[in-house]
């Protein structure tokens, strides 16, 4: 199916619900790199830097009520362009990639809207994605990770209590599957959590 990455550097990705604390956890991991002198990119998806990750942008924050299939395809889209611009140029010249989000985010929000696993699948498989060496997903319940994201004026169509909740059993169910993807208590304390991520990554 989906291809290990294949280049010297490392691709490092954190996943979770909306407010788990996927950014917080990379601000807390980049000093540790640039002590190490680990040479990096900071990178999310969906993209800030191409025009799919506005289009998503836009579609999160409206009420254009699209088919999940076709959600799914923009995704997608924007997914593989991140990978072939900007995370694979990185990981060929020995960089380390740290991205906030991945395909696995596509697996857990599409499939729990409905959209089969199967498709996901096999646009994955016949796009030529490339899996992260590591995936750090943070479990946290949906309760906690909106009350975390209350302080936000902007909220978006997916910050919904139950379909995060189910979004978070999808997470452990594809979690299960891959021996690459690290769960951790993403409620505690972030610089527990920090330590937790930096033994993962072999740094303690
Ligand atoms: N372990 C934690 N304990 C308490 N609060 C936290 C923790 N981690 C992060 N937060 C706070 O929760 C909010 C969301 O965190 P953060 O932006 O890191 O989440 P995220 O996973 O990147 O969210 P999004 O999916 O929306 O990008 C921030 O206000 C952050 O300070
Ligand atoms: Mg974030």
């Amino acid at each position: 199916m989906l291809a290990k990455n294949p280049y010297r550097g490392k691709y490092v990705v954190f996943e979770g619900i909306d407010g788990s604390g996927k950014d917080t956890q990379i601000s807390l991991l980049e000093p540790e790199l640039i002590k190490k002198s680990i040479k990096y990119v900071r990178t999310a998806e969906p993209t800030t830097f191409l025009p799919t990750g506005l289009l998503i942008k836009a579609l999160l924050r409206g009420r254009y009520n699209f088919d999940p299939r076709t959600t799914t395809l923009l995704f997608l889209a924007d997914s593989h362009e991140h990978l072939r611009l900007k995370v694979i140029p990185h990981l060929k010249k020995g960089h380390w990639v740290i991205s906030s989000r991945s395909f696995l985010s596509t697996l857990a929000y599409q499939t729990t809207l409905g959209v089969e696993e199967e498709f996901i699948e096999s646009i994955l498989d016949r796009l030529d994605f490339i899996l992260p060496d590591t995936i750090i997903l943070l479990d946290v319940d949906a309760e906690t990770a909106l009350s975390r994201k209350g302080k936000e004026k902007v909220k978006q169509i997916y910050e919904e209590k139950d379909f995060l909740e189910n979004v978070r059993t999808a997470y452990l169910k594809f979690a299960k599957r891959f021996d690459f993807i690290h769960v951790i208590d993403g409620s505690r304390d972030p610089f527990e959590i920090a330590e937790d991520v930096r033994r993962i990554l072999g740094f303690i």
